[in-house]
């Protein structure tokens, strides 16, 4: 089987809500290839709980959604980005609901009113959810929209390998600025590479949670397209600020990916206590548990160590079975197969690795600085997180950024400016490689990675363990490098290369701040610069601390 040229006005990498929703947009301006590297509906779209936070309820406003936001980001967030985001939101939930998607209702008899849940650090009930499945349903809702497009290709179980640009070919870029073509894209299947080519590319890969030992990010988290774009050029910021949920299901055997108990259900009434039967947030936060995520994860952690337990607990036991089998179904059911009765017993729990705040770099349309490169989603960093992200404020970042970057290609398209000759990219070459037979090292390398990234860098940091990060991750990336360059080209050796190349960006950024500030918490440095600052890394200059964004 030979190698192909795949050709597309749109190529989406990723079918979470960032490239499904961009996708559907995009189509009514050319064709879309969007490439998945698993099922179409593997993503962490697909298992987000909570649901969507917008400004719904009449006795909200833009401003507090605005001020939550701000807050819970440390002040470290892109004001204008986040009134943004906050503004476009309730028609961005219109729009799925007008796509198929069905949000919980307040009542049978006011059908058109959405049941609003409420979650740490918001200051009103505004998460639109469907039940504790709210990722599922909308995941289906666009996928189902996708499969009426005759536009729109979807292709499972391909795996984006590098972006097409300039640094493929060795040249000078003609254009001046780095230009990105499209991307190399492995068929899991043949472990064939194609080549993929397009006027623009949408990164949409989400996160990187599989970088930690315990995380409840399923196995596609491992920011691929983070470290497709850090090779290409593209700057990467706010790689330190990793987002631990506060609640994650307590398993003994803490293996596979840790089952999340939604903060919705703090929302409801439950309450964290500690193996004595302790309140322990009551005095910490005048948001008691419903405090934002870096002050309860850090808690836990904090009385975790205090009292030498494994896990706290989460008390819903007020609320009725009934109650909590409708609005919980997801979490009623997980528990149940564990043997706990939620409306009698604490759940057990404990804070897993759930979402980054950074990522590539990129402005209010989803431009990176790559050019016709861009980026949407828990990929982005567009900085409406700053240091903490707060809780449902992703789904919706996904949906009106996705949104905003058709509208600018759309403008790009029809004063056509867009299209530029596609230079004949090379084939990918196998010369020199050959199958890795051993399979142990590789697993041992993605283990051992894991492992690091949990022990020394995790919720709390400090100057000694960070140090020790950055030396064993870069002795496990050279010898990564070595696996990636000799081996044929293979899923697992993709994900291996760029967990590593994760890891590096999260330790340098973290090493670079010599200060505290939400998700980032250095025992050594327990005070905020006196200023605000955000780390920026791109591969041909090392972490720089820039002023706050403006
Ligand atoms: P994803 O939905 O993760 O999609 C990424 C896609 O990229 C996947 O299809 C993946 O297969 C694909 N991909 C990755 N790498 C490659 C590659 N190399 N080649 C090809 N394809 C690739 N947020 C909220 O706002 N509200 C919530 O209630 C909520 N609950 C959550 C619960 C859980 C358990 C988790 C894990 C997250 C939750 N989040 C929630 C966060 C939210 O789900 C994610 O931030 C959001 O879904 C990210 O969307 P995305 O489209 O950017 O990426
Ligand atoms: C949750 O349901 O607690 C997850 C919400 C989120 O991550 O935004």
């Amino acid at each position: 089987m030979i190698q192909k040229k795949y050709e597309s006005d749109f190529l989406v990498i990723g079918s979470g809500i960032a490239g499904l929703s961009f996708a559907i947009k995009a189509s009514r301006y050319g064709t879309v290839n969007i490439v998945t590297k698993k099922r179409d509906f593997d993503s962490n779209t697909n298992y987000a709980q909570g649901g969507i936070a917008s400004v719904i309820d009449p006795g909200d406003s833009f401003d507090s959604h605005i001020d939550d936001t701000m807050k819970a980001g440390g002040g470290l967030g892109n004001r204008k980005a986040v009134e943004i985001m906050v503004r476009e939101g309730p028609s961005r939930i219109m729009e799925l609901v007008k796509w198929g998607t069905k949000f919980s209702y307040a009542s049978l008899s006011r059908k058109k009113k959405f049941d609003l849940g409420r979650e740490g650090g918001h200051s009103n009930k505004r998460i639109v959810h469907a039940a504790d499945l709210t990722g599922r349903e909308i995941e289906s809702a666009l996928l189902n929209k996708i499969s009426a497009s005759r536009r729109i290709k979807i292709f499972e179980n391909h795996t984006a390998v590098d972006l097409l640009t300039e640094h493929q070919l060795k040249i000078k870029n003609p254009y001046g600025k780095i230009h990105c073509h499209g991307a190399y894209i492995l068929d899991n299947e043949s472990l064939r590479v194609h080549i993929f080519s397009a006027n623009f590319t949408l990164i949409a890969t989400g996160g990187v949670g599989q970088v930690y030992l315990h995380t409840t990010n399923p196995e596609i988290a491992t920011g691929d397209g983070i470290a497709m774009a850090y090779r290409a050029g593209a700057s990467i910021g706010d790689m330190e600020f990793i987002q631990f949920h506060p609640t994650s299901f307590y398993d003994k055997r803490r293996s596979g990916i840790s089952f999340l108990i939604s903060e919705a259900v703090r929302g409801e009434g439950g309450v964290l206590i500690n193996s004595r039967g302790e309140k322990f947030m009551k005095d910490i936060h005048p948001m008691k548990d419903l405090a934002p995520r870096d002050i309860v994860a850090r808690t836990i952690d904090r009385e975790l160590k205090r009292l030498g337990d494994d896990c706290v607990f989460l008390d819903i036991t007020d609320r009725s079975r009934e109650f909590l089998k409708k609005r919980f179904p997801q979490i009623y059911g997980h528990c149940k197969k564990a043997g706990i009765d939620i409306s009698k017993d604490p759940i057990p729990v404990v804070p897993a690795a759930h979402y980054l705040c950074g990522g590539i770099i990129s402005d209010n349309d989803g431009r990176t600085s790559v050019k016709n490169l861009y980026v949407s989603g828990e990929a982005a960093c567009t900085g409406v997180h700053g240091a903490n992200r707060l809780a449902s404020n992703s789904l919706l970042e996904g949906v009106v950024f996705s949104h905003r970057a058709f509208l600018d290609m759309g403008k790009i398209i029809e004063s056509r400016a867009g299209r530029k000759k596609i230079p004949n990219f090379p084939q990918w070459s196998k010369e020199g490689t050959f199958d890795p037979k051993e399979w142990i090292i590789v697993n041992h390398n993605i283990d051992d990675v894991k492992r690091v990234m949990w022990d020394y860098v995790g919720i709390v940091r400090t100057d000694m363990r960070l140090e020790i990060a950055r030396k064993r991750i870069i002795m496990l990336a050279e010898e990564i490098h070595t696996v990636y360059k000799r081996s044929t080209i293979s899923f697992k050796i993709i994900e291996l290369r760029n967990l590593a190349t994760i890891a590096k960006l999260i330790i340098k950024c973290a090493l670079k701040r010599k200060d505290s500030i939400g998700l980032h918490y250095n025992s050594d440095h327990p005070q905020p610069y006196k200023k605000l600052k955000r780390v920026v890394i791109r591969s041909d200059h090392k972490p720089r601390l820039i002023s706050n964004w403006q």
